[in-house]
């Protein structure tokens, strides 16, 4: 039953927050954390030999920038630009396992970018097998790339299964031409379904589109008829991002027109409208913004309340650890975060330099731990039962987030949870703004550490 959230109730609760993608949110992990830093995590990671890994690599290049982008992307018309990045990829593995060794076990390798099916056939094995020789990848484990299908074929898609992906995911947006043209990204359906089809043909385990709300130029009417051309194609998984805007950080969004873009309540409306569609089509609705199909392990396991989530996404059974390599990379070592510089200029200085370009990072204390746990429990199961806390923290979370918890009541009277001697639970309603709940057990909001680069609920 499809349920409706008056524009009041939105509005008190559009407050700027983090996505807990990570937590502690990137905006509180220090500049003082660098080289020297990670390779002591990385030191540490050597001491445990049989932690399985996941492993995420950077591809920045694109054809062209669509004036939308929120990504670290980059386009070059340098001839050898992606041979001198995948050299210096391969100085940063060496650097790595010259300290973790060679031939530990990954269970997850994702590639992200920018546009990784930029790479042409050779360069994608040169950039897998540098990969294969220095890591042990699982026969199940899950390999998955992003992919621009305005620059794919069906031989590349049948040509990147062979090559041993077997999980894809493709930058859809919106089918709608007044949209497309207002975000420089002219896509027609035609070649969107192509791919889509080549990629079910060449039998990918997970076929994976990204759709993003609040684009300029959407209506109710045109997202509609976009939601319905998706939910007919069956996709495994699909993410609908909140158009982020904020051309102080990505300049080529100047471009955009946001004469013609919907924004606050009327935005939060496209969102209702994908999230009604996509439940009555037979998804589940994963996390604050993904959408998985009945069937698909992610539903599972939030039916099971076994539902995690990591930098790469949401995940079912995630490695320990996280190892990221290329421009912007985030990596998650011995509880530690880490952040290669999203400067290309900056990166490739640091690789030539001899060095690890990290950035910023985090070493993670008992109390961030714990919080960790509660939050991302909170944002993928939807719950936060007392006992979860007691095996791993030794008392249940009520007591040990007793203070924190004091600033719930409000939430609990607007109807965003529920409390009771076992735990708290969201709500229906509260499915759109768990967010505002998560944020109560954040030790670093309002410490003037949160630096508010953060988007609001809609
Ligand atoms: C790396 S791209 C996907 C692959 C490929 N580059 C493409 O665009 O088809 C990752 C996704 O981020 C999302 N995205 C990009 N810019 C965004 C923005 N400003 N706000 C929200 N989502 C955005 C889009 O859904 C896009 O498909
Ligand atoms: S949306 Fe994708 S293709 Fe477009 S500029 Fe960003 S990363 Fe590149």
């Amino acid at each position: 039953m499809p349920l409706h959230i008056p524009a009041e109730f939105v509005e008190k609760y559009n407050k700027p927050g983090p996505r807990y993608t990570s937590y502690p949110t990137v905006p509180a992990w220090e500049q003082e954390f660098g080289e020297p830093e990670y390779r002591e995590a990385l030191t540490e990671l050597n001491d445990r030999p049989a932690d399985e890994l996941a492993i995420y690599l950077h591809l920045p290049f694109c054809a062209k920038a669509c004036h939308y982008c929120g990504c670290n992307m980059l386009v070059t018309r340098e001839k050898g630009a992606v041979e001198q990045y995948l050299d210096r990829v391969e100085q940063e593995l060496e650097r790595v396992t010259s300290i973790i060794g060679t031939g530990r076990k990954v269970a997850q390798f994702h590639w992200g970018g920018g546009t990784p099916n930029y790479l042409n056939e050779e360069e994608t094995d040169r950039a897998l097998n540098m990969f294969r020789g220095a890591f042990d990848i699982n026969a199940d484990a899950e390999v998955s790339l992003e992919i621009d299908p305005r620059i794919a074929t069906p031989e590349q898609t049948l040509s990147l299964k062979q090559a041993g992906f077997n999980r894809i995911s493709m930058g859809v947006q919106d089918f709608d031409q007044r949209t497309q043209k207002a975000i420089g990204r002219n896509q027609s359906r035609e070649k969107t379904l192509k791919i889509y089809q080549s990629c079910r043909d060449a039998g990918f385990e997970g076929v994976n589109v990204d759709l993003v709300y609040g684009l300029p130029g959407q209506t109710v009417e045109s997202f509609t008829d976009t939601l319905k051309g998706i939910i007919e194609l069956q996709p495994d998984r699909v993410a609908c991002f909140s158009y982020a805007h904020v051309p102080w950080v990505r300049p080529n969004q100047e471009l955009v027109d946001t004469t013609i873009m919907l924004t606050g309540y009327d935005k939060f409306q496209l969102f209702m409208l994908t999230v009604d569609m996509f439940q009555e089509g037979d998804y589940s609705w994963i996390g604050i913004d993904h959408f998985a199909k009945k069937s698909d392990e992610l539903s599972v396991a939030l039916e099971n309340r076994a539902l995690h989530r990591n930098f790469m996404g949401y995940a079912t059974k995630p490695a320990p650890h996280m190892l990221a390599f290329g421009m912007s990379g985030i990596g998650d070592v011995c509880d530690r975060f880490v952040q290669n510089d999203a400067d290309f200029g900056g990166w490739s200085d640091g690789i030539d330099a001899g060095g690890l370009p990290i950035v910023k990072g985090h070493k993670l204390s008992a109390d961030d731990k714990l919080r960790r746990f509660a939050i991302l429990n909170l944002m993928c199961n939807l719950e936060l039962p007392w006992s979860l806390t007691e095996e791993a923290y030794g008392a249940p979370a009520n007591e040990l987030l007793a203070d924190s918890l004091k600033a719930l009541p409000p939430l609990i009277e607007d109807g965003l949870a529920t409390m009771d001697e076992g735990g708290i639970r969201i709500t229906a309603k509260g499915r759109y703004f768990v967010r505002n709940v998560a944020m109560i057990l954040d030790a670093y909001l309002g410490k003037g550490k949160g630096k508010p680069i953060f988007s609001k609920t809609v």
